[in-house]
């Protein structure tokens, strides 16, 4: 079978790095570029950081299109330096990238992808939706040039990580993700629902420094700084596997369980802003949800199983 092609819209991030050296070290996968957004990091940040992950991955090759700087209807949030470093991978010394971003910006290089291969390309969004949003809007159509959409964000029946109410990829531009849950082609939403009981732990970042490949040295410099931001934040004694989830689910789809409900995103100024809520079972209100394609919503998750995965293709020379 021939590799599926994917287009991983990032803002790297330290779990972005590690999404993307899996899905590098996976032969099912041909990532075919990389785009970048604002989130974890201003976006020239993250551009240059997606350039040095695909240098030390072996992918210089694989272009880098810049994307947004900022969302679509409201100011920056802001870097999260707290949970990623100043610089976006731990604060880590790294060479300076070996090539300059492709000439295309990010929302017109996936529409320039999709539209050279009609119905064969999946997007992976890891970060804030902006530049996919930026891209339907430029491109109505683009929905139906795709063959779908995994993508790490929200949380249907559990809490957010960024406020009470929402998770950080939809807080950070819920106004952009409220338009790509409104496309019409299939979606997986991997998020907190299974992220946050997907759990690499201390033990098993620390037996990465056993892999002897550059992926996996860089793992072992920055993985340390994600795990000390969730043990001082009451998280567990590991990491929560966040981005990677887009990359298991696409390699291992039967370890997840899912549900199909059409979602919005509160767009509003409350407390509940990027709460992503799936229509269930209240028929009065579902008209704000008329018309909208049923989303793939991920609930549970075999973690033994998808980390081992993740860890087996980090150890690959
Ligand atoms: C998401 O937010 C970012 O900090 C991570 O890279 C991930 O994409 C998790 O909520
Ligand atoms: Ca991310």
């Amino acid at each position: 079978m021939s590799a599926r092609p994917i287009i991983i819209d990032t803002d790297p991030g330290i779990d972005d790095a590690m999404a993307i050296f899996y899905a590098l070290a996976s032969p099912e996968l041909d990532v075919i570029g990389l785009t970048t957004v604002f989130g974890n990091a201003h976006v020239d940040v993250c551009t240059t950081n997606a350039q040095r992950i695909l240098d030390i991955a072996g992918g210089p090759e694989i272009p880098v299109a810049q994307g947004a700087a900022r969302p679509l209807a409201m100011n920056y949030r802001g870097p999260s330096h707290f949970v990623h470093g100043v610089n976006g991978l731990a604060d880590v010394a790294l060479a300076a990238p070996s090539r300059a971003p492709h000439a295309l910006d990010a929302a017109h290089f996936i529409i320039q992808q999709a539209t050279a291969r009609p119905g064969e390309v999946t997007l992976v969004p890891i970060g804030p939706l902006t530049n996919v949003a930026l891209a339907m809007l430029l491109c109505p159509e683009l929905p139906s040039l795709l063959a779908g959409m995994v993508l790490m964000g929200g949380n249907a029946f559990v809490g957010g990580n960024a406020s009470p109410a929402a998770e950080a990829n939809i807080l950070n531009d819920p106004e952009a993700a409220d338009i790509v849950f409104g496309a019409d082609c299939p979606i997986v939403m991997c998020g907190l629902d299974v992220t946050e009981a997907t759990i690499m732990s201390s033990e098993q970042i620390a037996g990465i420094a056993s892999f002897d490949n550059p992926r996996a040295l860089l793992a072992t410099q920055i993985l340390p700084y994600y795990r000390d931001f969730h043990l001082s934040h009451g998280g567990p004694d590991g990491i929560h596997v966040h981005d990677s989830t887009c990359i298991s689910y696409l390699l291992a789809p039967h370890h997840y369980s899912s549900v199909q409900h059409p979602i919005r995103v509160d767009c509003g100024d409350g407390v509940g802003r990027g709460k992503t809520w799936p229509a269930t079972r209240h028929a009065l209100s579902a008209a704000l949800w008329a018309d909208r394609t049923p989303v793939t919503i991920l609930t549970e998750v075999n973690s033994a199983a998808v980390v081992a995965l993740e860890l087996d293709r980090l150890a690959r020379a």
